[in-house]
């Protein structure tokens, strides 16, 4: 493979290699705390193989697991194995296997040891010196959020987060970053005392994969679309994260936190900020950022917030042919738990070229079937010259991205029904990834991991983008908060009534993907 190695800091304007050739990432360490966790084993640990496979990783490269087991560097190799053989992407190969595993190391501790994080210390000054990862060090926060500042103040005593001319510290952040506008300002406040804003890369897994960043491409990189994206044309855009699976065995995470605190604040915020942006000047992350945090900060909830929000709870129902319980009676879940398993809000974005257009979002868990999609809804032709009989199974124009499964863009419009008659239907006409292109799609944490060892962080929302979104959501959170208990709705349908209700009262319906 040809492909560029990464040895710094780079300026992008003397930036002048080809941008077709994929980027290695230079001499460095991934050290990741929490590596006993879900999330490490079925994501982090297999993506680290998956780019070890495609050889985007340096020779040098060095993975470290920080975490409170009683292991040593054979056990933490052996989990990593069983990690890589269960869930990475690419083929298991012995060679790439043999020359990643050289560089584990495994150091047992808790958050709050001293002792634990100075020998973290002298574990990457050896590996500086046996292996060569020059100083530069990642540290990856897969951890219970409340853990986030303690570690970052942990790296800060034992001088593991100071950046020099010649090695860079890097930190990584998963979701949920803070839980409303306050606490992820006061968030933000220790982590930027720590490390540098540049230095800080929170993770919006949505944002690394493909059909995501597709929208750029879609949006910016054809003439089609373009003139069709405003309030002219646009009636109304829906936003989509659907998943069918319940919560059993995730209360610890989710019980309290809820569906729009986990996806609507991050994932869906993020989406509408990439339909909704102008033009970036370039696609340097500095104007990628900047137009983003212009929508963020034009966006307004539609009010009232009890007509143009819905919330609520999976009850006992079917999914597929299996018989679920609802939420209350999932492992960890309390008989009076009124956290919300679907949430859907309404807002307008307010710009000359978004002005009046609604933007739906709307998750939910144990839903009818695992989708997220992004609808493009356009208005009905002002005029038909049909018999109104002709057109009666003829639906509005709609562009629908779909980002998983069965990634690609549908196109919906009508068409005439064969026959010695005029009749005009809705057809679809379907670009599919997975047929246009031979290669598989790489997973998203194996994007953002690279990124994060090239210091490349388009990405990665900034801090700004973090708090805006909260500033979105809070009303709308403190508004549920004073509303009592979420309506329930049976599992394995599209979610509460109320949902509906807020749609149908406009004249609008949600979509059933
Ligand atoms: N799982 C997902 O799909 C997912 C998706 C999006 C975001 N996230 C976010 O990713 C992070 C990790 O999630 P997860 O599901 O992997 O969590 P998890 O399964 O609960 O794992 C948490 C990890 O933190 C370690 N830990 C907790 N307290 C510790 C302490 N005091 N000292 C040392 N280690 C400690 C645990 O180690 P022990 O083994 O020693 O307990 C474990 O390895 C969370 O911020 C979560 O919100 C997860």
């Amino acid at each position: 493979m040809t492909a560029t190695v990464e040895t710094g800091w780079s300026n992008p304007l003397r930036d002048s290699r080809d941008k077709r050739l994929p980027r290695i990432a230079g001499p460095c360490s991934l050290v990741i705390f929490g590596v006993t966790g879900d999330l490490a084993r079925r994501k982090l640990m297999p993506a680290v193989y998956d780019l070890a496979n495609r050889g985007l990783l340096p020779p040098s490269f060095a993975l470290v697991g920080f975490a409170r087991r009683d292991w040593d560097d054979q056990d933490f190799g052996q989990i990593v194995h069983d990690a890589v053989r269960d869930h990475s992407r690419t083929p298991f190969r012995e060679e790439v296997w043999e020359r990643l595993s050289e560089g584990f190391r495994f150091v047992q501790g808790a958050f709050d040891d001293d002792a634990a994080f100075d020998q973290l210390s002298e574990v990457l000054a050896e590996l500086d010196r046996q292996r060569g990862t020059d100083g530069n060090h990642a540290f990856y926060l897969s951890i219970p959020p409340g853990a986030f500042p303690t570690v970052c103040e942990q790296l800060q005593r034992s001088g593991l987060a100071e950046q020099t001319e010649e090695h860079w510290r890097r930190v990584v952040i998963e979701k949920p970053f803070g839980h409303d506008l306050r606490s992820a300002q006061e968030l933000n406040a220790v982590v930027n005392r720590v490390f540098p804003e540049d230095a800080v890369f929170r993770i919006d897994h949505y944002l690394g994969k493909e059909t995501v960043q597709n929208i750029l491409a879609l949006r910016f990189a054809n003439q089609l679309f373009d003139p069709l994206w405003s309030s002219h044309y646009v009636d109304h855009v829906q936003i989509t994260m659907a998943e069918d699976i319940g919560l059993g065995g995730r209360a610890g995470y989710y019980d309290g936190i809820g569906a729009a605190r986990d996806v609507i604040q991050n994932h869906l915020l993020q989406l509408l900020a990439l339909v909704a942006m102008e033009e970036p000047v370039s696609f340097e992350p500095k104007e990628l950022q900047a137009e983003k945090i212009k929508v963020l900060s034009a966006t307004r909830n539609v009010l009232p917030l009890e007509l143009n929000t819905a919330r609520g709870q999976y009850g006992p129902g079917w999914q597929g042919s299996t018989e679920v319980p609802g939420l209350v009676d999932e492992e960890g879940f309390a008989a009076d738990s009124i956290t919300e398993t679907y949430a859907a809000i309404a807002v307008e974005v307010d710009s000359r070229r978004w002005a009046g257009v609604p933007f739906y979002l709307r998750t939910g868990k144990r839903l009818g079937r695992r989708v997220t999609e992004i609808a493009i809804v356009f208005k009905r032709a002002p005029h038909l010259p049909f018999d109104k009989t002709m057109t009666e199974e003829l639906g509005e124009n709609a562009l629908v991205i779909r980002v998983q499964p069965d990634e690609g863009i549908t196109l919906r419009f009508g068409s005439k029904v064969p026959g010695s008659s005029m009749q005009v239907r809705d057809v679809n006409m379907d670009f599919s990834y997975g047929q246009a292109f031979t290669e598989s799609s790489p997973e998203a944490y194996e994007r953002l991991i690279l990124d994060v060892l090239l210091g490349e962080p388009s990405l990665f929302p900034v801090n700004d983008e973090v708090e805006l979104s909260w500033k979105i959501l809070d009303p709308v959170l403190e508004h549920w908060a004073a509303s009592g208990r979420p309506d329930t709705y049976e599992s394995g349908t599209w979610g509460p009534r109320s949902a509906d209700e807020m749609m149908s009262r406009v004249g609008r319906t949600w979509r059933r993907p």
